[in-house]
């Protein structure tokens, strides 16, 4: 595997590549890999020639500083994940290769990014979009891929994409999660023995959820039920639950629209955890 850390380089070998008719699929991300990150590696080489992961852990989208602070950096163990993968390069900058300056952009995603995360947690898909278009530059890709675990997050990479016009196609590939049904997740080994274990309670009540809804329940009593459920654990703090339609997490209208999805966010002690789960209609 071909390790990268200037930009200038990874155009460089890449220009070649392309060059010679080789497709670039492209995984972003901010390292701590599991076997979430390692399914869009492969997933990703089952439809280009050439795989790119980046690792960085990007400072302009997180509004939390102490989560910046914590969050996870293993990159040894990174590499080996990526090598025993088959991934080709590994795009690994320093903070000032991808910010020599401040990213004064701002992107205007709407509804999206006034929503669920995009509410809870002011100016993080605008720092998503920053480095997610710097990394579209620098590397070019044919096609992208990301993790349905971060729902709203795809949306807004499309919605990106649209925007500013870029030639890349956007895959989403389906969540990975732990035997207990926890969507795996970088910030899950934060969590304490005690942490750990209510964390499981997170996929047993969008389970449950899910069940109500097939079975006709509305959406204010599913709601309401969900609320009680994490309420009743004391590690946990609700931030949301929502069930939003699965194209621009608006209101979900049963005369139109095919398919919701159930969205949450819980504070288990200290970290925030994500998850969702989409429910077909009939
Ligand atoms: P990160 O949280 O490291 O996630 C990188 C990619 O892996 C994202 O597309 C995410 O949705 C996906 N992923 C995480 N957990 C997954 C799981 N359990 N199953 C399937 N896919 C999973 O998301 C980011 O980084 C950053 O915001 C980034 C896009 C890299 C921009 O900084």
């Amino acid at each position: 595997m071909n390790i990268l850390t200037q930009k200038a380089e990874l155009k460089g070998l890449l220009d070649e590549l392309r060059a010679k008719g080789k497709t670039i699929g492209f995984v972003p991300t901010m390292g701590a890999l599991h076997a979430g990150h390692i399914s869009l590696i492969e997933i990703a080489q089952q439809q280009c020639h050439i795989v790119v992961c980046s690792i960085f852990v990007n400072p302009t989208q997180f509004n939390d500083k102490k989560d910046l602070e914590r969050y996870p950096r293993t990159i040894e163990k990174d590499t080996e994940l990526l090598v025993n993968a088959k991934c080709d390069i590994l795009f690994y900058p320093e903070v000032g290769e991808m910010y020599p300056e401040e990213d004064k952009r701002t992107f205007d995603f709407g509804f999206l990014d006034r929503t669920l995360d995009g509410a809870f947690r002011p100016g993080h898909f605008n720092g998503v979009g920053q480095i997610v278009s710097k990394l579209f530059d620098a590397v070019k890709p044919h096609k992208a891929f990301f993790g349905e675990k971060d729902f709203q997050q795809v949306l807004v990479i499309k919605e990106m994409v649209r925007q500013l016009n870029y030639k890349v196609e956007i895959i989403s590939c389906p969540i990975l999660r732990e035997k207990d049904g926890l969507a795996m997740s970088s910030r899950n080994t934060l969590l304490n023995e005690l942490e750990r274990a209510a964390a499981s309670l997170i996929p047993k009540i969008m389970k449950e959820a899910k069940m109500d809804f097939e079975s006709g329940a509305s959406i204010e009593v599913i709601k309401s039920s969900v609320k009680v459920k994490i309420e009743a654990e004391p590690l946990f703090k609700l931030d949301y639950f929502e069930i939003r339609n699965t194209r621009d997490l608006n209101e979900f209208n049963p005369s139109i629209d095919k398919e919701a999805v159930m969205l949450i966010a819980v504070f288990c002690g200290r970290i925030r955890l994500i998850d969702n789960l989409v429910v077909k209609t009939n």
